[in-house]
């Protein structure tokens, strides 16, 4: 796998299993940012616990401790990835976020392993599948649903995980994805979300779901 330029600069990967690429021709940056960390409102949180589905690059993860440490909040972010990339192709990926970068050449120091920690917070990596893996309940503030698209991968996006992944938010916390296909949505409401059609960059629409969970009590 050789590096591909994205539009806004950044770089991304092809998986020629899937035959995509990891982030949108758009900019796997400008993703990062304006859907999984804004659309979620992570980037105003006091004390954001991210939950992802599909770490891949960790370019979600670093934009993410990016904005974390430029608000001086420790960070919580748990991935769930089945196939994690090796450390030398990391390496390949860099991004324009010094504070983050700081930090990543540490974690790829010791790469591959089950947790990170440090001042800026804490990375913890599921490596299995979604669909299999125990995940942490009633914990995120947001979830990254990052897998491919339902096309090529549809497993992560099926009801069962889709409810999964509304037991591991609190209530109110936020899901975002890129996808808009209509069954997915179908099941994301089913599942237990407020269903809201974002205006996309690049494309018409990303998705967002809230969960809606009974007050405590
Ligand atoms: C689009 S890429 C993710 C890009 C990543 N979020 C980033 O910021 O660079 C999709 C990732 O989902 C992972 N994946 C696919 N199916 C999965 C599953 N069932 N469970 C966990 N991870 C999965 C793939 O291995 C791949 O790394």
């Amino acid at each position: 796998m050789e590096p591909i330029l994205t539009q806004d600069g950044t770089p991304t990967l092809f998986h020629p299993g899937y035959g995509e690429t990891y982030h949108p021709r758009q900019g796997a940056l400008l993703q990062a940012r304006r859907l999984y960390l804004e659309k979620t409102l992570t980037h105003l949180h006091p004390a954001p616990r991210v939950l992802e589905v599909g770490l891949g690059l960790l370019v979600n993860f670093r934009t993410t401790l990016e904005s974390a440490l430029q608000r001086g909040v420790y960070l919580r972010y748990v991935a769930v990835e089945k196939e994690p990339l090796p450390k030398e192709l990391l390496a390949q990926i860099p991004l324009p976020l010094p504070r983050a970068e700081a930090v990543m050449a540490g974690i790829l120091k010791a790469w591959p392993l089950e947790r990170f920690q440090g001042p800026w917070g804490e990375l913890r990596i599921l490596f299995g599948k979604v669909e299999e893996v125990g995940l942490p309940q009633n914990w995120a503030t947001a979830v990254y649903l990052d897998p491919f698209s339902p096309r090529v991968n549809p497993e992560p996006w099926s009801f069962p995980v889709l409810q999964k992944l509304c037991r591991a938010l609190r209530r109110g916390g936020r899901l975002a994805t890129y996808s808009a296909q209509g069954a997915f949505r179908r099941a994301l409401k089913e599942a237990g979300f407020a269903l809201h059609r974002v205006p996309a960059e690049g494309k018409r629409e990303w998705t967002v779901g809230i969960a809606l969970k009974a007050p405590p009590g």
